[in-house]
């Protein structure tokens, strides 16, 4: 179901008539496109308090590889970074405000704001509250800039090892990724690609849901990144789910992931070498508030959505079906963060999926050097939201910073980003790509 107003919006007449009414006016984003692949221009590197991040191999060097023009002075920036690992108490957390308070306006449409901070759990309570401060002022200030910008904070100790992170959010892939505080470190091995436009290649990536929705772009997204896709989803969508394989030069696997066997018989389709990248995207909804809910609708959703995918980990791990190096992405939902009337049995599943990657990441990284994260999608434009009636399907899709619904792309790409070969640092994390939606924090 297009979204009509956002196309309204982006007209002349759309754009007068809706100021004069003063009504919500999004921004069209700059997505990833073959012919616009990176943002072009000026990127405005800042910092506050002294940076340990400083040095010859430091971020400058990073920020540098990502093909924007590094500058620290800038009319009209397309993206701006505000080192701000060296802020440790409230002096140089004013440096924050100083530096940018004179820019945020110049910040060009569909631009980025990154402000990079140090992690938490120094003993020190200035520098604690001060960094703590930080998440704060980013969510305050994704909420107020407006014109499709997002603002991310990055919290990290080695910019080598958030290369792959900066140059995703650096790019137009993490369009609706805003509001987000993501940590680096103490994951598993960081391996920078041969080609940074094929981090992919030779590696095999299978995903669950591939037949139609995010599952489908998730598949397209990694091929895309030079990935083999074995596609999955239940025998009753083979038509649908051949069609997507054939089109990707992948295979197509249907089966019902809440097969006893699933993981089995996972493993016998795989390659010898095993998977590098799993991706637990099937998920389903059967909606009513806990008074109206039978049995079979919490079972069934709580078998797809969280049981299937604890299943299925624990047996490709257990058989050494992951390879080293390799990645695990599962799909959480903002409804498992913020809760939704109506969704008891959906939220549960969500919020399992976000706590079995908490808990999983650290050891799977020390024993299979294998990462696990997830993605978090909040109003994301597919078959499952088209079904939500009218009005609250316009609520899901305003009631965020962005002012719109994601696409199933925006989900995609972020699952490729964790899905990175240089993404190892990265692990534990759960990723909200929903536009910093008003649910949840
Ligand atoms: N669309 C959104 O706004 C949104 C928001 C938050 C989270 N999510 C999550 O993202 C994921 C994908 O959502 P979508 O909107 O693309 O949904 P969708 O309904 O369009 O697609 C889901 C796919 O999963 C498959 N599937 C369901 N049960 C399966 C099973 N037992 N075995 C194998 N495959 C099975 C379906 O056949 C379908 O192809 C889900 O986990 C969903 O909960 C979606």
């Amino acid at each position: 179901m297009a979204d009509r107003y956002l196309s309204f919006t982006g007209t002349t007449p759309g754009r007068f008539l809706t100021r004069r009414l003063g009504l919500p006016q999004p921004t069209a984003l700059h997505r990833w496109s073959a012919e616009h692949p990176y943002f072009t221009g000026e990127l405005l590197h800042l910092s506050a308090g002294k940076s340990p991040l400083d040095g010859p191999d430091g971020l400058a060097a990073v920020l540098g590889r990502t093909g924007l023009a590094v500058r620290a002075r800038s009319e009209r920036p397309v993206a701006v970074v505000l080192d701000a690992t060296g802020v440790t108490d409230i002096d140089t957390l004013a440096e924050v405000h100083a530096a940018l308070h004179p820019v945020v306006r110049s910040v060009a449409r569909s631009g980025r704001v990154i402000v990079l901070g140090a992690p938490l759990g120094t003993a020190d309570h200035h520098q604690a509250a001060v960094q703590q401060a930080l998440e704060g002022f980013v969510r305050s200030l994704g909420k107020e800039i407006g014109r499709g910008i997002t603002v991310t904070l990055l919290r990290l100790t080695d910019a080598n090892a958030a290369e792959s992170t900066l140059r995703f959010l650096l790019s137009p892939k993490s369009a609706y990724v805003s509001g987000q505080v993501i940590g680096i470190g103490g994951g598993a091995e960081v391996t920078a690609p041969a080609d940074w436009a094929l981090p992919l290649a030779g590696r095999t990536a299978l995903v669950t849901g591939a037949a139609r929705g995010i599952g489908e772009a998730v598949a397209a997204t990694l091929a895309r990144d030079g990935a083999r896709v074995v596609c999955l989803d239940v025998p009753g969508a083979a038509v649908e789910l051949d069609s997507v394989a054939g089109r990707l030069g992948g295979t197509a696997l249907p089966l019902d992931i809440t097969a006893p066997d699933a993981g089995a018989r996972i493993l016998a389709a795989l390659p010898s070498e095993g998977l590098d990248v799993l991706v637990h995207n099937a998920g389903i909804t059967r909606d009513r508030r806990l008074v109206n809910m039978a049995l079979e609708r919490w079972s069934s959703v709580l078998d797809v959505n969280l049981a299937s995918v604890l299943r299925t980990t624990d047996a490709l791990l257990s058989a050494g079906g992951l390879a080293t190096g390799g990645r695990i992405v599962a799909t959480a939902s903002i409804a498992g963060l913020a809760g939704n009337a109506g969704q008891t049995n959906y939220a549960a599943s969500k919020a399992g999926v976000a706590g079995l990657v908490r808990a999983l990441a650290p050891n799977a990284a020390a024993e299979h050097g294998v990462t696990v994260n997830a993605v978090a999608p909040g109003f994301i434009e597919t078959k499952m939201t088209a079904a939500v009636p009218l009005f609250i399907r316009e609520a899901g899709r305003r009631m965020n910073s962005l002012g719109q619904g994601g696409l199933p792309v925006d989900v995609a790409e972020t699952t490729a980003w964790l899905a990175h070969p240089a993404s190892g640092g990265v692990n534990g994390q759960v990723v909200r790509v929903c536009g910093q939606s008003l649910l949840g924090a």
